[in-house]
């Protein structure tokens, strides 16, 4: 709902609990009202009539006021925009009017601005869904001006700006990481000055995610404010959080990572960035988590009322080591413990039978699938699973036929070195022709074989982003996402039953706008499950279970730490997300088989809860003891608990359990005992978990 009011100059845009305002003033500077719980306009018009800061030669009356702070006049803050044209530098904007667009559905508003020295046209977009309280907040920049006129420089072009009120304390929670350590969550106090996260490798990155929260301090799961705020871009960024001088805090963010310029407009050329949203919760990080999964799942990821299937995935079981013989062993194994989806990942195409050579050839190895793919992919779908290839399009080995025919679409610039990270360059599908060739290359794959998914992976960060002969080269770091976002759109279009994986060395390429053209993303190369209960804690902090693959792999860990496990851990661990299996099954024990068949057979009696309820985060992964999640949907419940080590024989707490009706019975579906929903809440669940790497599922019924 977005309501007018202050003489058409003010805008309440409200949600199911919250509101966001903002107000003109005379002199065209858009500032910021509130952001919190549901308000009236009068209200809004009371924020506006209050008085600004006092008038001193040194300090900005709009730092931490702003909407979208441009570079120039009386700012010293980040700016948001920094442009340059015809040798001068900034922005000087006036108003031009606001609409609001689709009342009713998910209503739009636009507030137009336009700097006539630059001829640079700038449109704030706001959209605030009827059905949660995710603002989505995207600016378009346009040269409005005539053929010959001066070229725009976006120096940096941000999304948004988020101001938040001074307080006495303000705390950051951020996401970190590296590559099979992702996604793992930060806590710090706020300081004055800039903290500043991003990525300028090209790919969102394993480093961090770009997702920010901040509360003031007392935030906790279950109860208080907390302002968050997530990027959806899958290439290099930037979010700069800044604690003003009295207490306030500014966050810009958006593509780039610097501001050395990142695309030149000519008359008549324009820039739509990518969304920045924001979500302002009085529910602790819990309901924070849940408002953003929500969204995603009614608005972001398409088709997101369907379940994933469990898959198998053949990497660790066989690295290069790829042969239809063993592929066809692999199938039968997983059909027969329930796996609905099975994936033949690196080493079929071209000359890959190492990491050295064959990206960029997608044809089938001749040696290994002599007949192509397609008589493999029909056996795994009479064995009544689905069938999926690994692909990384935007790679090849200089040992390639693709590279040998055109040493000149990758990423280079002239007269140096191309910088080789797992034998592989980056193609430059900022280029037309790349992106037609590798639509035509993946057109042609999936047309060929029942293709019903495709891992999409990227296992480098860009180094050299050069493109000799083109008039403007850095436009390379946002238009080659551009081509990536452009390709995926037109595979989905022509092949409409193809479900897509978004994977970069592991979660190296998770980020809302990756997720609004793919249907699960890669968390981690990470599969020790302990490991991973980290892993998943941050993911869950913004992406839902529906999206997190995590499959159960070898014991001890192939991947990392040699850790060994039972089944049992390795299976409870993965099935907080969408379920896969990934462990080399010719060498597990016919007793293995059988007890990860009944445990493939539970997940499906939780996966709906699972990939479509709730998540309430009952104890974190912290320290070595306890830890829990449990999803809530509709009359079902499912707890999933880990304790990594026992001590002293201390019996575990009872896990209270969320969400649940305290004057309802409970029963246990696996052993048919009764809950009282006031004794699971207050008292909690008894895990009976012992000793080390323990783990165990619960799955309750409201009676
Ligand atoms: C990346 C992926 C792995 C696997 C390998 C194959 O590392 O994250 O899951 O697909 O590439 O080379």
């Amino acid at each position: 709902m977005i309501e007018i009011g202050g003489s058409g100059r003010l805008w309440v845009l409200s949600g199911q609990r919250s509101s966001y305002a903002l107000h003109l003033t005379d002199r065209d500077e858009l500032l910021h009202l509130h952001w919190g719980p549901r308000i009236a306009v009068e209200d809004a018009e009371a924020l506006a009539a209050e008085p600004g800061p006092p008038d001193w030669p040194f300090e900005s009356p709009l730092d931490g006021r702003e909407e979208y702070p441009v570079e120039g006049g009386p700012r010293f803050a980040r700016p948001a925009l920094s442009v340059h044209a015809g040798g001068v530098r900034g922005t000087e904007w006036r108003f031009d009017g606001g609409t609001v667009l689709d009342p009713g559905t998910g209503e739009e508003l636009r507030l137009r601005f336009h700097d006539p020295l630059h001829h640079l046209g700038i449109t704030l977009h706001y959209r605030m869904r009827d059905d949660g309280d995710v603002v989505e907040r995207w600016t378009t920049l346009a040269h409005t001006g005539t053929a010959g006129q001066e070229p725009v420089e976006l120096l940096r072009a941000d999304s948004a700006a988020w101001s938040l009120p001074a307080r006495d304390r303000w705390r950051l929670s951020h996401l970190h990481g590296r590559w099979a350590a992702e996604s793992r969550l930060a806590r710090t106090e706020l300081t004055p000055g800039e903290k500043v996260i991003g990525s300028r490798r090209g790919h969102t990155s394993h480093h961090h995610l770009p997702w920010i929260a901040l509360d003031g301090g007392e935030a906790t799961e279950e109860s208080g404010e907390v302002h968050s705020c997530a990027l959806a871009w899958s290439g290099a960024w930037r979010i700069a959080v800044q604690l003003l001088g009295d207490g306030a805090v500014q966050a810009v963010g958006g593509v780039g990572h610097d501001d050395a310029g990142q695309l030149l407009l000519a008359p008549g050329e324009s820039f739509t960035t990518p969304v920045f949203a924001g979500l302002w919760t009085d529910g602790g990080f819990g309901a924070a988590s849940r408002a953003w999964h929500a969204w995603q799942l009614a608005h972001v990821v398409p088709g997101a009322d369907r379940s994933r299937p469990v898959l198998y995935n053949s990497w660790e079981a066989t690295e290069f080591e790829v042969s239809e013989e063993r592929q066809r062993s692999l199938a039968r194994l997983a059909a027969d413990m329930g796996v609905e989806l099975f994936v033949v990942d690196d080493g079929w195409f071209g000359a890959r039978t190492s990491d050295r050579a064959g990206l960029g050839d997608w044809t089938p190895n001749p040696d290994r699938f002599p007949h192509g793919l397609k008589p493999l992919a029909d056996e795994v779908h009479a064995l009544g699973m689905q069938f999926g290839v690994w692909v990384e399009p935007e790679m090849v080995n200089p040992d390639s036929d693709l590279y040998r025919a055109h040493p000149d679409w990758v990423q280079h610039h002239p007269g140096r070195a191309r910088t080789e990270f797992r034998n592989q360059l980056v193609l430059n599908l900022a280029r037309p022709d790349v992106r037609a060739h590798l639509w035509e290359r993946l057109d042609t794959l999936l047309s060929g074989a029942p293709i019903d998914y495709v891992k999409w992976d990227f296992n480098r960060s860009f180094a050299d982003p050069g493109w000799p002969g083109d008039r403007y080269p850095r436009r390379l770091w946002i238009d080659h996402v551009r081509g990536l976002y452009e390709l995926l759109e037109r595979l989905r279009a022509a092949h409409p039953g193809v479900a897509f994986e978004s994977c970069s060395g592991g979660g190296g390429r998770i980020d809302l706008g990756v997720l609004g053209l793919t249907d699960q993303v890669w968390t981690s190369d990470n599969t020790d499950p302990l490991d991973r209960l980290a892993i998943q804690h941050g993911f869950g902090q913004l992406h839902p279970a529906r999206v997190m693959a995590a499959w159960v792999t070898d014991s001890p860990n192939v991947m990392g730490n040699a850790r060994v496990s039972s089944l049992r851990f390795r299976f409870v661990s993965a099935m907080a997300g969408v379920l896969g299996v990934g462990g080399d099954l010719t060498r597990w024990s016919e007793a293995e088989l059988a007890e990860a068949r009944d445990w493939v057979a539970l997940y499906k009696r939780v996966r709906p809860v699972v990939q479509h309820g709730e998540l309430y985060r009952l104890r974190p992964p912290e320290g070595d003891g306890l830890s829990a999640v449990q999803y809530v949907r509709g009359a079902e419940t499912v707890v999933l608990a880990w304790l990594q080590a026992q001590h002293h024989g201390r019996a575990q707490p009872p896990l209270r359990l969320r969400g649940l009706d305290p004057a309802a019975t409970y029963r246990d579906l696996e052993t048919g005992e009764v809950h009282r929903g006031a004794v699971l809440a207050h008292r909690g669940l008894r895990t009976g978990l012992s000793g080390d790497l323990d783990a165990a599922v619960f799955h309750l019924r409201r009676n």
